[in-house]
């Protein structure tokens, strides 16, 4: 059995416990709709230094960092023509904006991006919000898994990541989208850097000219194609399972045995969503050798899901 006392339940008293670590530059993993993060204080370089190290993060991928509001990102962040409309329409939520940091912010200059942007979010997870509020800081908080492993959806997930080596876990059930947010960049013309829920298509209704990222540089270096690795081989539309493997079925088979499992019988994309990297994880602990994934629809959140198997299949 594993000793999980490092991980507490979201009671006032433990609230604070988790803001009094990040406010002594300690880090903290928080869970959000999308995938649990690995917060630390965005103002301290001590704090931002650990969590790279943590992760085992390259220095030169940027971290998100997570406000408590739409006025607390811009205080921080130059003006944007379209930061407004979006925030109305998508925020508290899955999405993450770039924007171009103020010269006189206090944010560590170790976790933006070298061209002087830095990813901001506003997560809908009211513990994560009270969080930075108690904190009286933004919290930067990448995914909290280990460079190219596949992002954690619950606290026990981030335990498998980490053990001890986090002192402060916060408890918040599985995460409800399951993948990381969409990132768009809205510095110059704006670009979706990562698909997630919010799609280009929903993000073109508010404001137009968004087109995909089509420059050769990678805007978002966290975008490199190796990653969300489940650490064995990932097999994109498949029938069936290798010997030896397992099978991630969307929808139904006729194909029964220990070794199927399912994303969503009743081919909802959301479900899938949810359960993706849940699925992935629960296959690789039971010692499979492959996964072998059935065709999932390109459509909605099923276009940032086939990136994610895409990357974890490369
Ligand atoms: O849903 C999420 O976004 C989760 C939760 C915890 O909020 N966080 C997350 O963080 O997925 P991370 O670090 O695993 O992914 C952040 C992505 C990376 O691809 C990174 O390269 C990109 O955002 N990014 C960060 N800052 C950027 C910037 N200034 N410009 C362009 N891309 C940036
Ligand atoms: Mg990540």
């Amino acid at each position: 059995m594993k000793n999980y006392s490092n991980i507490f339940s979201p009671t006032d008293k433990n609230l604070k416990k988790c803001s009094k670590i990040l406010k002594n530059h300690g880090i903290a993993a928080l869970p959000t709709e999308t995938v649990y993060g690995l917060a630390g204080n965005a103002y301290s370089n001590r704090a931002v230094t650990k969590i790279y190290s943590l992760k085992k993060r390259p220095k030169k991928n940027p971290l998100i960092v997570h406000f408590d509001s739409l006025q607390s990102i811009l205080k921080d962040t130059e003006q944007n023509p379209y930061l407004q409309k979006l925030y109305r329409k998508f925020s508290p939520g899955p999405i993450t904006y770039v924007l171009k940091l103020k010269k006189k912010s206090k944010i560590s200059k170790k976790l933006m991006n070298k061209n002087g942007t830095i990813a901001c979010r506003v997560p809908a997870n009211t513990y994560f919000r009270k969080i930075i509020r108690l904190t009286h800081a933004p919290l930067a908080a990448p995914s909290a898994n280990i460079s190219n492993h596949v992002s954690p959806t619950s606290s026990k997930d981030v335990f498998d990541e980490f053990g001890k080596k986090i002192k402060f876990i916060l408890d918040g059930k599985q995460s409800k989208v399951g993948i990381e947010s969409t990132v768009v960049n809205l510095v110059g013309r704006p670009k979706v850097l990562r698909p997630g829920k919010i799609t280009k298509h929903e993000i073109q209704k508010v404001i137009k000219h968004v087109t995909k990222n089509i420059s050769k540089e990678i805007l978002s270096p966290g975008q490199l194609k190796k990653h969300y690795s489940p650490g064995i081989p990932v097999f994109l539309n498949q029938q069936k399972p290798k010997p030896g493997g397992a099978l991630l079925v969307f929808g139904k088979t006729k194909l029964k045995g220990k070794n199927i499992f399912y994303l969503s019988k009743s081919k909802s994309l959301d479900e899938c969503a949810k359960k993706l990297y849940l699925k992935l994880r629960q296959i690789k602990k039971l010692k499979y050798k492959t996964i072998s994934v059935t065709k999932i629809p390109n459509q909605g959140i099923g276009i940032a899901i086939n990136d994610r198997l895409k990357r974890a299949s490369s």
